[in-house]
């Protein structure tokens, strides 16, 4: 599977499943845009993969904007985004105290993000003449969820995702949602952090463990399914994948 000729759009790629998804991206022979609000791991990704490091705030309208508006200096299309960004706020926060702020926020970042970048992305995969739209759900969206915001957010990802396969399927734009299990990023690391100081326990010991262990998945695993959907070996996947 290779990616020669390949215009891909990674979103959230400054670290974690984003940052796995760019390299591989970049070593299977895609031209790699990495677009993130973290500047300086976003633009470290960038420069290991060779490619051009734009900032985003993807819940920012304006913001998204600007990114496809610099994008497009030095690309006339993209073939394949990729929409990793997210965040996981309000981890064990009961729901009677879960402040509406934190809600909003997660749902504009996630959900209201993954549709800013669809909206103004779709045009640049227009230009290729059709491509792929890969978006990052999580089994937190079927109910499995630490924090109530998050997991609704999710929950409004994968229902986007159908709903653009749907719309943009006579664009030739394949849309694919990929729904990730426990993998080892600085977001999961957290929530586990997070678990072991509310049951009394060391977040530094936790991590650790954690991240030395062998229970959560890998990024660079997420990372080669993503790189396979945006491949066009990957043209007969339909719909929603889940991941260990
Ligand atoms: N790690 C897991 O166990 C897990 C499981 C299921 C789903 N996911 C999803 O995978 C995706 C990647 O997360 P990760 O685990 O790699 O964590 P991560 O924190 O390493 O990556 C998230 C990336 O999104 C960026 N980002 C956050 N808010 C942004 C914003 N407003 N604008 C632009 N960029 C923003 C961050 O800077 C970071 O680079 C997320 O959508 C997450 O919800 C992760």
């Amino acid at each position: 599977m290779e990616l020669t000729n390949k215009t891909i759009l990674v979103v959230g790629g400054a670290t974690g499943i984003g940052k796995a998804t760019a390299i591989e991206c970049a070593q299977r022979g895609a031209s790699v845009i990495v677009a993130d609000y973290n500047q300086i791991e976003g633009a470290a990704t960038a420069a290991s993969c060779g490619g051009m490091y734009v900032p985003v705030n993807v819940a920012d309208e304006a913001s998204v904007k600007a990114m496809y508006a610099a994008i497009g200096e030095h690309h006339d299309h993209i073939n394949v985004l990729v929409q990793t960004a997210g965040v996981l706020k309000g981890a064990y926060v009961p729901v009677p105290e879960f402040p509406l702020e934190t809600f909003e926020n997660v749902i504009d970042i996630n959900a209201t993000g993954s549709f800013l970048c669809a909206k103004y992305g779709v045009p640049f995969i227009k230009k290729s003449g059709g491509g792929v739209i890969v978006l990052i759900s999580s089994v937190a969206a079927i109910g499995v969820s630490s924090s109530v915001a998050y997991g609704t957010s999710k929950g409004a990802v994968s229902s986007l995702g159908v709903t653009l396969a749907n719309k943009l399927a006579a664009d030739n734009i394949r849309v694919n949602v990929v729904h990730p299990g426990g993998i080892k990023t600085y977001m999961k690391l957290s929530v586990i952090g997070a678990e072991a100081e509310l049951r009394g326990g060391s977040s530094e010991q936790a991590i650790s463990q954690a991240a030395a262990g062998s229970e959560l998945g890998e990024p660079e695993g997420v990372a080669k399914i993503l790189a396979f959907l945006a491949s066009d070996e990957a043209d007969y996947v339909r719909g929603f994948l889940f991941t260990r």
